[in-house]
């Protein structure tokens, strides 16, 4: 079993697509172990965005994350990380496949709907940055 952190960011949250996009990971079979919906702080942005922060647009990738309420989350299943990122597609969504959560819902790679973890190294990490231990509940899977 494999957790992986998604996040839904503050365009999906104004745009009132939180609903759509959860539908799409539970009809899949995934199951939400954590979910949290706040504003992230500084620290939490430069954490989680380690490897981008000197990227040229990482001001406006900062500014962005930080606009509004976003809701994180932690969900689990079998091959739950490659899972999440096929159907969420590719980073711009103007791009992203038909189908998929970003080619389906988004329009530019500023405004891209939802991050997810890229690897299980990622995954634990993100999921490290954002919940404690305690946060994650354990239920009784329905198979
Ligand atoms: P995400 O999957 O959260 O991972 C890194 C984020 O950086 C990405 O989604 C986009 O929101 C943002 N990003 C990546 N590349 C660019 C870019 N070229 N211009 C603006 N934002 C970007």
């Amino acid at each position: 079993m494999e957790r992986t952190f998604v996040m839904i960011k503050p365009d999906g949250v104004q745009r009132g697509i939180v609903g759509a996009v959860i539908s799409r990971l539970e009809a899949k079979g995934l199951k939400m172990v954590a979910a949290q919906f706040t504003v992230l702080s500084e620290e939490k942005v430069m954490e989680h965005y380690a490897e981008h922060v000197e990227k040229p647009f990482f001001p406006s990738l900062k500014a962005y994350v930080m606009s509004g309420p976003v809701l994180t989350m932690v969900w689990e299943g079998k091959d739950a990380i490659a899972i999440v990122r096929r159907l969420v597609g590719a980073t711009n969504p103007a791009e992203a496949a038909p189908g998929t959560i970003r080619g389906d819902m988004g329009m530019e790679t500023g405004k891209n709907v939802i991050h997810a973890s890229d690897a299980p190294e990622s995954a634990a990490r993100e999921i490290g940055i954002h919940f404690t231990k305690d946060e994650l509940v354990a239920y009784t899977r329905i198979d």
